[in-house]
């Protein structure tokens, strides 16, 4: 068995996910936003690699039934009706509605692993649920990826974080589990942090959420198990 990591998307071609099971992470905020709106209700979410995009395959759904969401720089998309925050992904928001979501790293890592089967979206936020269905996905198939969505094509401390803690209960009690660099990196940066919140505090995407008075979202994203619910994309929906 393999589990490897990609810290970004940017190596990958298309193509190279094709068949192969994989976990999204982008928990400041993408994965951890995609994941609260499908718990609240929400229909599907549409990712989108960017917010022309997004209006795009907006004009093609059904009016009443659709919600534009996204953000650039942290902050709403002009024009859309939502941001990007978890916490504007209430039942009364989402409830039986699309979302198409455009996000400066997340929903383009997402688009980039099209084609991988299954592509589970994971973040602390799901973090039980989503072990118990990634392993399964391991044993099932024999290795694993972990997509980070990254910050800005580097490193994101948040993601790689959760990576390591997910490889590390995705492969307890299982005897040979092959590693790439990646994977071995994010496993020893689970001793550089105590928890969740001293984790996703350290990154530079929460200094940025907190200068855009948004650091209410970074304690709602380090808040582990919150839902139950392990969101999967295929043919270009997530549900
Ligand atoms: C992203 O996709 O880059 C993030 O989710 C950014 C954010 O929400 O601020």
């Amino acid at each position: 068995m393999r589990i490897d990591v990609y810290f970004t998307p940017l190596g990958l071609n298309a193509g190279d996910l094709t068949g192969r099971a994989v976990v999204v992470v982008d928990v400041l905020r993408a994965s951890t936003t995609v994941i609260t709106a499908l718990a609240n209700g929400a229909k599907a979410v549409i990712p989108a690699a960017t917010a022309e995009e997004a209006v795009r395959l907006a004009s093609n759904l059904e009016k009443d039934g659709v919600v534009l969401a996204g953000e650039r720089k942290s902050l709403k998309i002009e024009g859309f009706a939502l941001g990007n925050s978890p916490r504007e992904m209430t039942a009364a928001a989402v409830g039986g509605k699309t979302i198409v979501l455009a996000t400066t790293n997340g929903t383009p890592a997402l688009v980039a692993t099209q084609g991988g089967d299954p592509v589970l979206v994971g973040a602390p936020a799901n973090f039980k649920a989503l072990v118990a269905r990634a392993r399964a996905a391991l044993e099932q198939r024999g290795e694993l990826v972990v997509m980070c969505a990254g910050r800005d094509k580097q490193f994101a401390a948040e993601d790689g974080y959760t990576a390591g803690r997910l490889i590390k209960a995705v492969k307890k009690g299982i005897r040979k589990v092959g590693l790439n660099d990646g994977a071995t990196a994010a496993l020893a940066f689970t001793d550089a942090f105590a928890t969740w919140t001293e984790a996703l505090e350290s990154s530079e995407a929460a200094h940025q959420l907190a200068e855009a008075g948004l650091a209410e979202d970074v304690r709602f994203a380090a808040t582990p198990d919150r839902f139950t619910v392990v969101p999967n994309y295929a043919d270009r929906r997530i549900t």
